[in-house]
């Protein structure tokens, strides 16, 4: 496994590979590996010849009072997860290396006003500007990203479509600790008392899938599911909401397949969570 922090690097290697005619996966990352990025990258690697990880803290998706200093890094201990799953290349850059005098972002329209969206207003824009900017860079057949950050998921695709990458996305299910925490890696941040009242939110996804049933109201699958994470004194509810799973905008009535999502503080902690419910026509 080779790593890079220039982009001239990265392209030199994509180069070589695609005279050779292998396929490449890109699995775009912020660092700090757990199983739900090897998930990512296992797939990557049964589905490509080659395998690119990039690795990148990106400021530009974080707001001005958001965890960018403190948002944990471990390049090292993410090399091996990356060996270990198939990576070929990890590309670690520089915040200079992405973005040296950067005068151009992507604007997203109405996928981004909602959820996530609301409380992290410029998050998306960060987030498709450093991905199409490593679609450009890297020239993947295919991209892997977790069901987790769903409208992240929602966004991309479509901005896939709009931009004309050819680029096929790939979303993979969420990968949760023993007890039903989805993984991510801001459970670091919490402490011992703030990990166990951080379990209110898979336990109100599996209220909300209980739950819900088609031509049901979007206010009833909330309330039970908001019932579950008012009971913990810990947790403090940004949203839970039930949205078209296309557009991103909220319904009233379970009609069309929709996904549910929500984001919480534990402390001070903000973590999210969501499941997607298909309906049978
Ligand atoms: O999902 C993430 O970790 C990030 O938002 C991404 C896609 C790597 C862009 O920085």
């Amino acid at each position: 496994m080779k790593t890079a922090s220039t982009i001239k690097e990265v392209r030199a290697l994509v180069k070589e590979w695609k005279k050779e005619g292998f396929t490449i996966g890109l699995v775009p990352t912020m660092g700090f590996l757990h199983e739900g990025h090897a998930s990512l990258i296992k797939r990557a690697h049964e589905e490509c010849d080659r395998v690119v990880v990039s690795d990148f803290v990106n400021p530009t998706q974080f707001g001005p009072n958001e965890d960018l200093e403190a948002y944990p890094r471990d390049f090292d201990r993410d090399c091996r997860l990356c060996k270990e799953n198939g990576a070929d290349l990890v590309f670690h850059p520089s915040p200079d290396e992405m973005y040296h005098d950067q005068h151009t972002y992507m604007n997203i329209d109405t996928l981004s006003e909602t959820l996530c969206g609301v409380t992290r207003p410029i998050h998306f824009r960060g987030v498709c500007t450093v991905v199409s900017k490593l679609f450009n860079i890297v020239t993947p057949d295919k991209a892997y990203f977790g069901e987790k950050d769903a409208q992240q998921l929602a966004i991309i695709r479509k901005m896939v479509i709009d931009m004309n990458f050819d680029i096929e996305i790939i979303g993979c299910p969420i990968v949760r600790e023993a007890d039903g925490l989805a993984k991510s890696s801001r459970n670091t941040y919490l402490t011992p008392e703030e990990r166990k009242a951080a379990l209110c939110l898979s336990q109100a996804v599996s209220k909300g899938k209980s739950t819900i049933c088609k031509n049901c109201s979007s206010s009833s699958v909330i309330n039970e599911m908001k019932s579950i994470i008012d009971a913990e004194p810990l947790a403090k509810i940004d949203y839970v909401s039930v949205v078209d799973a296309n557009n991103m905008q909220p319904v009233e009535k379970v009609s069309n397949d929709v996904l549910v999502a929500m984001a919480v503080y534990i402390g001070k902690t903000r973590l999210i969570d969501n499941f997607s419910f298909h309906v049978e026509k």
